[in-house]
């Protein structure tokens, strides 16, 4: 790689950049330039963030990333560096920029499309840890695909105190009772004789609390089964939940599909006040969840799976800290094995606008959350 600029910084672009800006425009791109006007109504968008590279005075490159209002997620809509500063990491320095800036502004995903045969732009997303999560073929004018990234944000934010372990769902409807291992540990329970926090119990687990059926495919579990469920292994739980009726019925249409969920569920709920687990009929505010993660409590809290991986289903999720800006939590499903890591998955800051659009799940946008409390100190 060539030598690095050696006072390269990376600020917002002003209007007094657009000069610049064509002509980096002008030379790496053949067709589809952002046009003078454009660029002028961009840069000063509240909606956007522009960021130019500058090294001793000379505009090298620039990014720009977009945000849609209501949303976590954000789109790298151009980035580019000037041919002369190509190749010495510019596109990089960029590239974490963007990230950064869009993660401040309250997104977890930063999303992005770029032409299949772009082999130095395919190189730097790769590299930078995104992950193709699809394609648009014929995308171009010549007919080009384009590809489809993204790279879930965890901004640069360290991980607040002392962290449960964390316990990697190994089913993709065993959340739950993942959630429930890592409280456990969390409280330093110690599972049943003879088990190990192992896939064996996780599905003993998912066996003690499930509601046998979702709208497709095998059970999840609910907070009433759940709560049981811990209860027995010693974890003291409140129930926090808007949803006056059963979970998970939404879609469900077959009979006798919802009458079996309609026992087990009824079943759990007369367990649960037969062992005196409080029910609190709303959701878990922000005041009494702060409260609760500052005294060493923990929450596991339902979550709309779309926020976090563009999937509807609802979907269980342990959150441990929060501050003034984010909730952390522990996501037990790890995205792919060979891209994601448990680490991109644990301790994840999660801006609270985010996190309040994410807790009401299903077509009535109701809230289900497990307050855990316990004498764990930390
Ligand atoms: C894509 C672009 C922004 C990359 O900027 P850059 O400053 O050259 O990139 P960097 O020097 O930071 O390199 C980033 C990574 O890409 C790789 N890369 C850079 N140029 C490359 C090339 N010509 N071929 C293959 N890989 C290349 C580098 O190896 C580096 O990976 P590493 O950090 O693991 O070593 C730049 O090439 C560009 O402006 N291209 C034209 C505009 C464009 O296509 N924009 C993207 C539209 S989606």
């Amino acid at each position: 790689m060539n030598k690095r600029p050696s006072a390269l910084t990376i600020r917002k672009a002003r209007t007094s950049d657009i000069d610049a800006l064509i002509a980096i425009e002008d030379q790496v791109f053949p067709t589809d330039r952002i046009s003078r006007r454009s660029l002028k109504r961009l840069i000063s968008r509240k909606t956007a963030s522009f960021l130019v590279a500058e090294d001793q005075g000379e505009r090298l490159g620039y990014a720009l990333v977009l945000y849609r209002t209501g949303t976590a997620l954000a789109r790298l809509y151009s980035i580019a560096v000037a041919d002369h500063g190509q190749g010495k990491g510019i596109g990089h320095r960029l590239l974490e920029a963007a990230e950064a800036y869009a993660f401040d502004h309250g997104c977890i995903f930063l999303r992005l499309e770029v032409r299949a045969d772009n082999a130095p732009a395919v190189a730097l997303y790769q590299h930078g840890g995104y992950r193709q999560f699809g394609i648009y073929a014929d995308y171009y004018a010549d007919h080009a695909s384009a590809l489809r990234f993204e790279k879930r944000l965890a901004g640069t934010t360290p991980p607040r105190g002392k962290q449960p372990p964390y316990y990697r769902q190994s089913t993709d409807f065993t959340c739950g009772p993942a959630c429930m291992i890592m409280a456990m540990r969390w409280f330093k329970k110690r599972p049943p004789q003879g088990s190990k926090y192992d896939r064996r119990f996780e599905l003993k687990l998912w066996r003690e609390a499930t509601t046998i059926f979702m709208t497709s495919g095998v059970g999840g579990c609910e907070p009433f089964g759940m709560s049981v469920a811990l209860l027995k292994y010693g974890v003291q739980a409140d129930i926090w939940s808007s949803r006056k009726g059963l979970f998970f019925l939404e879609g469900l249409r077959n009979k006798e599909r919802r009458d079996v969920m309609n026992v087990v569920q009824e079943d759990f709920r007369a367990q649960a006040m037969d062992g005196g687990i409080p029910l609190h009929p709303k959701g878990l505010d922000r005041k009494t969840l702060h409260l609760l993660l500052e005294q060493g409590g923990l929450a596991i809290v339902l979550i709309n799976g779309y926020e976090m991986f563009r999937d509807d289903e609802p979907h269980w999720v342990l959150v441990h800290a929060s501050d003034d800006h984010h909730v952390y939590i522990h996501d037990p499903w790890v995205e792919d094995e060979d891209l994601e890591t448990a680490d991109a998955a644990s301790g994840l800051p999660i801006p609270w606008a985010a996190f309040q659009r994410m807790i009401r799940v299903g077509r009535d946008r109701r809230m289900a959350a497990i307050a855990l409390k316990g004498g764990n100190s930390r």
